[in-house]
């Protein structure tokens, strides 16, 4: 298995990742999160796993929540410390998590989960999840599902973006196949026209069947377990990119 920081997208090239990837991208999945935990917890203590280069801390601290980030990889971090200071912020991976009953709420957005290497890692990872959340902690997660992805490749999404140079200096392509029901290709594709940069890389995103991950954690304990087509709350449907929410029950 690759390191994050071993692919382009999160190492070398991560001080680059808000010039092609902008604050605004994903907000309403932002909003609709923040406006879920505030329902229960106004200043809620939150975790971020794979919080990467903390839009969604940047925006949790400014709606009022205390937020904490993880991510192994360096130069995402160094971006988010500019967010929300180094205080908040955790070098580290999610194998290693070790927090006990620390946080109303959890959260690991696009796919960071899926860096796991396999179901029993996975697995080992939700119960270290479960041991870090008070009684009645909630979890917002976005987990791939391949299934409903495309069977091959297909033409890229290109966004443009202006990087250093002019509006359009950053070109961001990406695109996903299922390789098989478990593992989802997702290809990324990095120009930037005025240094001259590029690179391509294929990462593997896997155990990405979130029907599979929803039924490990109703095994594990978690109750009120849900898959989400969007941030509209909309049932599960055909989108390879649900939520997965899920709380703890109050101890009695
Ligand atoms: C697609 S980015 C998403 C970043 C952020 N959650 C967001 O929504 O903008 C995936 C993140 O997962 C992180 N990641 C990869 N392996 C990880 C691991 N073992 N533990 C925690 N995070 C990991 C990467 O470094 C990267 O920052």
């Amino acid at each position: 298995m690759k390191h994050a920081s071993q692919y382009q997208l999160y190492g070398c090239f991560g001080d680059r990742y808000d010039m092609h990837t902008p604050r605004h991208h994903y907000q309403h999945d932002h909003a609709f999160v923040i406006e879920e935990i505030q329902k229960n917890h106004e200043h809620a203590r939150l975790l971020d796993i794979g919080c990467g280069s903390g839009v969604f801390l940047e925006k949790a601290l400014q709606a009022g929540l205390d937020p904490i980030g993880l991510d192994p990889a360096a130069a995402m971090l160094q971006l988010a410390r500019e967010k929300v200071g180094e205080e908040r912020l955790h070098l580290m991976a999610m194998q290693d998590l070790e927090f006990q009953k620390e946080f109303h709420a959890i959260v690991s957005l696009s796919w960071s989960l899926n860096y796991a290497a396999n179901v029993e890692e996975l697995t080992d990872i939700l119960r270290r999840i479960k041991r870090a959340l008070l009684p009645g902690g909630q979890v917002f997660f976005q987990i791939a599902h391949a299934p409903h992805a495309p069977k091959a490749f297909a033409d890229f999404f290109v966004d443009q973006e202006p990087g250093l140079g002019d509006a359009q200096d950053i070109t961001f392509k990406y695109r996903f196949a299922t390789r098989d029901f478990e593992t989802l290709l997702a290809q990324y594709q990095f120009h930037c026209h005025s240094t001259g940069e590029y690179f391509e890389e294929t990462h593997l995103l896997n155990v990405a069947d979130a029907e599979m991950v929803a039924q490990i954690m109703r095994g594990l304990g978690f109750k009120n377990v849900k898959l989400l087509e969007n941030h509209q709350g909309d049932p599960f449907q055909k989108t390879f990119n649900p939520f997965l929410i899920a709380s703890l029950p109050f101890e009695k």
